[in-house]
């Protein structure tokens, strides 16, 4: 490589990282509204620390509602951030649908709106961008390694759905069915929502485990969080059965409490979901206020399996204490 072209790559490269720190720095002083849907679990309290720490990092003003699970105080809060008249607005979607007349008054107000974790039934044209995971895939990768580790072994498996009408109840189920679909010796034999809640999880697989024989029938439990799995742990373990070994458990986030788990011989995998949906919302935002730069409409978060084989113990070490 010549003198000349290596100071035209150190060049160019300066420019890169100078329009990048421009665009980082646009963000300090502006409010940004963030309606985050409640603390119903352990990624979710980790998403809003995470969202917090990114936005103190780029200057950001946050204001932050809790909507306690309900769409009624998510909208409650969006108005109120429109009438603030914020620079920009974060919202979780607890669930789907519902969401147009809101978003159509933020829009007409120019403030941009970024969805972050759950999707929306709404026109893609009444937000800037969607940050979350594919929530398919990590139903997928779930029954994929449930078809792996079951082989030819019939398996009666019970699902722990997450909030009804929900973008990652709907799909994960849906990526899950994918998965098994052809393999006629897994079924699913029940299923019913555990609002993604580790009381409302235990809840359900005592009455799982109850219809199923005392548990002799499960082979293994599907459940839409981390959260909801720790709590059908605790279930199986006060039904006498020991869960990891008689009843498999596979579930979705890769929280602490779900390596603590594995550690303890008791689940045998996860699908991460990052909680840092923020960062790349940031990002976006920060790019398209400086020249207008339009982000993907669908930002894409990895969706990695963990098993026992991967390091549990470490892993829970690196992620306690992250807000989880
Ligand atoms: O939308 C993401 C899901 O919501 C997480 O998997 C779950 O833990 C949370 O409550």
């Amino acid at each position: 490589m010549t003198i000349i072209t290596k100071l035209a790559i150190a060049a160019s490269l300066a420019t890169a990282l100078t329009s990048v720190s421009i665009a980082q720095d646009n963000l300090k002083g502006l409010v940004v509204g963030f309606s985050q849907i409640g603390s119903e679990s352990g990624w979710r309290a980790a998403e809003t620390s995470v969202t917090r720490q990114q936005a103190e990092e780029r200057g950001v003003d946050l204001k932050f509602a809790d909507a306690q699970q309900k769409q009624e105080n998510q909208i409650k809060a969006i108005r109120g951030f429109i009438a603030q008249g914020v620079d920009a607005i974060m919202v979780a979607p607890v669930v789907a649908t519902g969401w147009d007349d809101v978003l159509t008054e933020a829009k007409e107000a120019e403030i941009p709106v970024i969805l972050l974790d759950r999707g929306v039934d709404a026109p893609e044209d009444l937000y800037l961008t969607s940050v979350a995971s594919d929530q398919v895939k990590e139903g997928r990768v779930a029954g994929e390694w449930l078809v792996g580790a079951v082989g030819d072994d019939d398996c009666k498996v019970v699902e722990l759905q997450g909030t009804v009408g929900s973008t990652p109840a709907i799909n994960r189920k849906q990526g899950f069915e994918e998965a098994i679909a052809g393999h006629d010796n897994i079924t699913i034999a029940r299923s019913q929502t555990g609002d993604f809640t580790r009381s409302k999880g235990k809840e359900v697989m005592e009455g799982f485990i109850k219809a199923e024989n005392g548990g002799a029938d499960i082979c293994a439990v599907y459940a839409h969080n981390d959260d909801m799995a720790v709590g059908a742990i605790q279930a199986i373990k006060d039904a006498g059965l020991k869960p990891g070994t008689d009843i498999k458990v596979v579930s979705i986030d890769a929280v602490p409490d779900i390596f603590a788990a594995m550690v303890a011989g008791e689940a045998n995998a996860t699908v991460e979901l990052t909680p840092n949906m923020a960062g790349p919302a940031f990002d976006a935002l920060s790019a398209y206020l400086a020249d207008g730069t339009m982000p993907e409409k669908f930002i894409i978060t990895e969706s990695k399996l963990y098993t026992p084989d991967d390091n549990p113990q470490g892993e829970y070490d690196t992620r306690k204490g992250l807000g989880y």
